[in-house]
């Protein structure tokens, strides 16, 4: 039989990142020697609690951060030997606050446009056609290209920024808390778009997040941080219904039921991680 043989997009291994410490000869180490695979088409959760390293893996697997010692790899390619240009039209970002990652002076049209314009020198009717398209699929109004980012609400703001991430049609997504920011009504429904997107576009996600509706709505996977290293990883289901790392259990133990057979709420959106 076949074997089935699944590309890896990201890969760090054994990476390691220290920060100096004021008065210390001792770096302080945010990850600690971490291994950790995204499959091309799968959703990865990171989780863990806050200082456990989760940005600080998630910008060294993005290329916005060297790693102290290891290596990232990207489809297979040592992250560095990319150029920033070509790293941008594979792996994309998308940051928790989206009103601090949008230009306020800039219009809609703009504001998405960046990446593509940055990248290629596209007309003023393929810009316009392209934001446009990107509008619709994040269920934005068309409209809304001549708006500035105060004039949105912050669910709105948070598809503004997805859609500036697709513009160069990314391969992967990394979020670092996509959903944090949003009252819990709109965090539900950021969580849907992204489901969807992923489901038409073929993405792979790596997910930072404290949101358990992320995890189970969201995720196949999910690794859990905890002082700089992962200390248990596997299918969320497993994950999820039975934990095998005390660590994980504390976690999961303050936001979700005892019962394994409930362990996948149904609005588990509105319940935080942590
Ligand atoms: N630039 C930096 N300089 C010094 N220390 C840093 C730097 N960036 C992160 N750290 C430290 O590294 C550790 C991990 O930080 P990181 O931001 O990765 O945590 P996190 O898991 O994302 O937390 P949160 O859930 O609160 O976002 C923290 O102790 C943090 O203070
Ligand atoms: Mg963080």
């Amino acid at each position: 039989m076949a074997e089935l043989v699944r590309n890896i997009a990201l890969e760090a291994a054994a990476v390691v990142r220290e920060f100096p410490v004021k008065g210390k000869k001792v770096p302080f180490t945010a990850v600690d020697t971490v291994s950790l695979r995204l499959y091309e088409g799968e959703s990865l959760a990171l989780v863990g609690e806050s200082g456990s390293g989760k940005t600080t893996l998630s910008r060294m697997m993005l290329g916005l951060l060297p790693p102290t010692r290891g290596d990232v790899q990207v489809f297979g390619r040592d992250i560095s030997t990319y150029s920033r240009l070509d790293l941008a039209r594979i792996v994309q970002p998308v940051f928790q606050d989206p009103y601090a990652s949008l230009n306020p002076r800039k219009r809609l049209l703009d504001v998405i446009a960046m990446p593509l314009k940055a990248s290629s020198s596209p007309s003023k009717d393929e810009v316009r056609s392209r934001v446009e398209a990107l509008l619709r699929q994040v269920d934005l109004p068309v409209s809304f290209a001549e708006r500035f980012p105060h004039e949105l609400s912050g669910g709105q703001r948070q598809r503004v920024a997805i859609a500036r991430a697709l513009i160069n049609r990314p391969r992967v997504l990394v979020c670092d808390e996509p959903t944090s920011a949003l009252d819990v009504s709109v965090q539900a429904q950021i969580i849907e778009l992204l489901k969807t997107l992923r489901a038409e576009l073929g993405l792979s996600y790596l997910i930072v997040t404290h949101n358990i509706g992320v995890v189970s709505e969201l995720s196949d996977r999910v690794a859990v941080m905890y002082h700089g290293k992962i200390v248990e990883e596997g299918a969320v289901d497993a994950v999820l219904s039975s934990p095998t790392n005390d660590y994980t259990r504390q976690l999961l133990s303050a936001v979700l039921p005892v019962d394994p057979d409930l362990a996948r709420p149904a609005i588990a959106a509105a319940i935080p991680l942590l």
